[in-house]
């Protein structure tokens, strides 16, 4: 009886392995990829500038674009971060099973751009105490991903930080606060239900911020220095009814809000602010 049982579950076993080798090959998945890498040897200089180009002489500039499988993918992520000072990379195929880990090494690269590429984790090493000063754009529009990365507030030369179109939920603007420099700050079509800070932010450069395309429902500006903002998004809040503390002295260069937009206007408040 004993013996019965065994040979059934060999049997079913055999048949199962059986099986999956006749399933083995199934389509594989192709992934579109376009990226630009510049490599520069030398690397005896440490914190970005405004101005930077990589010089001719020590650097390099790779381009490729094709089809790839995960793996492909992969290890175009997998770069050695050790001689690169910047990565652009995007994509224009459906990244839905793209599962992506990308981890940024401290003061390497100046720019970052993954567009699409399936991300779902961002992490940063950043070991000792020493803070990163060469990453002036990061830029990871179209991902997966739920939240900042660990140590976001030590990256003090972002200018661009992009994270449009990902899952965003909560945003502590604070947590940028060492990012004095920042000029561009784009959170666009994300699930944000909050954009806060506890403590006064000053960010003397910033010229945008769009906060489009979320779900904001309240907004206080109260403790935002930003007197070079410009260029200010926010509709398609459809249940946001006013900013806390906006005055146009405050914010000089705005133009103001879509009356007609997308958010769920005060008119009064409008009024008094337009
Ligand atoms: C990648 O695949 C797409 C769709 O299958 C095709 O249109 C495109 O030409 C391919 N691109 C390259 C560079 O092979
Ligand atoms: C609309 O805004 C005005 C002026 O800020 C305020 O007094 C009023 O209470 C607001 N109305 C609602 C319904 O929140």
């Amino acid at each position: 009886m004993a013996s019965l049982r065994l040979l059934l579950l060999l049997g079913i076993s055999f048949y199962t392995t059986g099986g999956t080798a006749a399933k083995a090959r199934p389509v594989v998945a192709q992934y579109h990829y376009d990226y630009s890498r510049i490599q520069e040897t030398e690397q005896g200089w440490k914190c970005w500038k405004e101005g930077y180009r990589p010089p001719p002489a020590t650097s390099n500039k790779i381009h490729e674009q094709g089809n790839g499988t995960v793996a492909d993918i992969e290890r175009i992520l997998r770069f050695d971060q050790s001689n690169t000072v910047l990565f652009l990379f995007s994509s224009n195929t459906d990244n839905q099973n793209l599962h992506m880990t990308f981890t940024i090494e401290r003061n390497k690269l100046v720019r970052l751009s993954l567009d699409n590429a399936g991300l779902e984790r961002l992490e940063l090493v950043l070991p000792g105490r020493d803070n990163d000063c060469r990453l002036a754009d990061l830029s990871v529009p179209r991902n997966r991903l739920r939240d900042l990365p660990v140590g976001v507030e030590r990256l003090t030369a972002l200018r661009k930080f992009d994270f449009s179109y990902n899952l965003l939920e909560e945003f502590q603007l604070d947590r940028l606060a060492n990012a004095v420099g920042l000029k561009q700050l784009l959170l666009s079509h994300n699930r944000l239900e909050s954009f806060l800070t506890t403590e006064q932010v000053n960010f003397a450069s910033l010229h945008k911020l769009d906060l489009s395309n979320n779900r904001l429902r309240a907004l206080d500006s109260s403790y935002w220095t930003m007197p070079q903002l410009e260029t200010f998004h926010v509709d398609n809040n459809r249940h946001l009814s006013s900013v806390g503390g906006w005055t146009r002295a405050r914010f000089p260069l705005v133009k103001g809000f879509d009356p007609a937009g997308t958010n769920n206007w005060n008119q009064t408040w409008l009024k008094s602010v337009q």
